[in-house]
């Protein structure tokens, strides 16, 4: 059997007549950019939102870019991120000139740690970036109040959170702004690239629709400094197509991950779901040791498994510059060690699931060494990241 990692071709395939009415529809509307479509589908992320304003933009490191604009960070501007993400959060930093300061995580949940945070805010930081990594949305409560009594600015990345829910608000309601990507492969996403900012601000949205268009008030008015930054036409309307359907496809990720949980976690440490949130599961990603040989052991047999991401921020060559030491941020070293992402999207199907879950278990089988590190449940350690984790996995 073959399980790929996804499977983009099939989800096409799947809808193909509504998109390919829908991309029709546009080639002859003759509108390309900024026109109906873009407007029809920011409506309808606002009311997906069920709160603010929405914009869209070219993808998701931009939306990043043109919140932070939004809210002046600049050169000589701290900005609390974690260093466990996908590397455009910080790329979206650096464009505004700013410096990222990396805040560690929670290896349990894989965000950003509320202690550690409090602990970086000097007088420089003026924004705090909390990524909701693999689907779960961060500890905003906590985030959130420390913003508010050191007057920061909170930008969520919600990238790969769509349909994330945290004490029942959506993931990208909760901060001054939000931050979506379209990506192909995410929760929802766009055939090439695309993004969206969410803003609970008339004043907010009212900027960022100026700064994606140059900075334009109206044509030829340039009131600020801006970029060019748009959702296209096509993009739009593939996205509005797409838009009904992410609440199902994000309840099959959940019954996908259940059954990989159920079948696993006395083999490996499995997600830990925050009881106050609901997880949509972009990824699924277990921890485990000798990680290496479990991911060529599972090409073997055809189970394409993957690492999001090898190497933190703060150890990346082109971030060298801002003087991180190993050991500096030790959860997020701890867990860039031991992750690995299962197949994961929708069209899965159950036994697809059950061949993965059957193959990690046939690599411990084979391997007596790690058959004993599994006799002390999930090689549950001494620090207290592992004691933390193995008390929390797979709830
Ligand atoms: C957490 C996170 N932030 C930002 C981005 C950037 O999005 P995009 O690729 O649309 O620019 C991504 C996607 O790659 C991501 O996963």
């Amino acid at each position: 059997m073959k399980v790929p990692f996804g499977n983009l071709k099939a989800h096409y395939q799947e809808y193909k007549t509504q998109i390919d009415q829908a991309v029709q529809r546009t080639l002859d509307s003759g509108y390309f950019i900024l026109g109906p479509e873009l407007t029809k589908f920011e409506k309808e992320f606002e009311e997906y939102l069920g709160n603010g304003y929405v914009s869209g933009c070219a993808n998701g490191t931009d939306a990043i870019y043109l919140a932070l604009m939004a809210c002046d960070v600049g050169a000589g501007d701290e900005v609390l991120v974690v260093a466990h993400t996908a590397v455009p959060t910080i790329c979206a930093i650096r464009m505004t000139g700013a410096q990222p300061k990396f805040v560690d995580i929670d290896a349990a949940t894989y965000t950003m740690d509320v202690d550690d945070l409090e602990s970086k805010i000097t007088e420089t930081t003026k924004a705090i970036v909390p990524v909701h990594l693999y689907g779960q949305v961060s500890n905003m409560e906590p985030i959130m109040a420390l913003a508010k009594t050191h007057g920061l600015k909170v930008i969520e990345d919600c990238a790969q959170s769509t349909g994330a829910l945290y004490k029942g608000r959506m993931a990208g309601t909760i901060g001054d702004f939000g931050t979506f990507s379209f990506y192909p492969s995410k929760n929802i996403g766009a055939f090439g690239d695309g993004g969206a900012v969410s803003t609970n601000s008339r004043e907010n949205y009212d900027r960022l629709n100026m700064l994606r268009n140059y900075g334009q008030s109206k044509r030829y008015y340039h009131d600020t400094e801006g970029i060019n930054s748009r959702l296209d036409e096509i993009q739009a309307a593939i996205l509005s197509v797409q838009l009904p359907y992410v609440g199902e496809w994000n309840t099959r990720r959940r019954e996908i991950a259940h059954r990989y949980t159920a079948g696993l976690k006395d083999v490996v440490v499995t997600p830990h779901e925050d009881p106050n949130g609901l997880h949509v599961y972009h990824l699924y990603v277990i921890q485990t040791n000798d990680r290496d040989q479990l991911i060529e052991f599972l090409m073997e047999r055809g189970v394409q498994a993957l690492i999001h991401y090898p190497i933190p921020a703060h150890m990346q060559k082109a971030y060298a510059y801002l003087n991180y030491k190993p050991g500096s941020l030790p959860a997020t070293e701890y867990v860039t060690k031991r992750i690995v992402s299962l197949p994961m999207f929708p069209q899965l199907t159950d036994e697809q699931v059950d061949y993965v879950i059957e193959s990690v278990k046939a690599f411990y089988e084979t391997r007596t060494v790690e058959k004993n590190k599994m006799e002390s449940p999930l090689n549950a350690g001494t620090t207290s990241y592992e004691v933390a984790i193995n008390s929390r996995s797979g709830n």
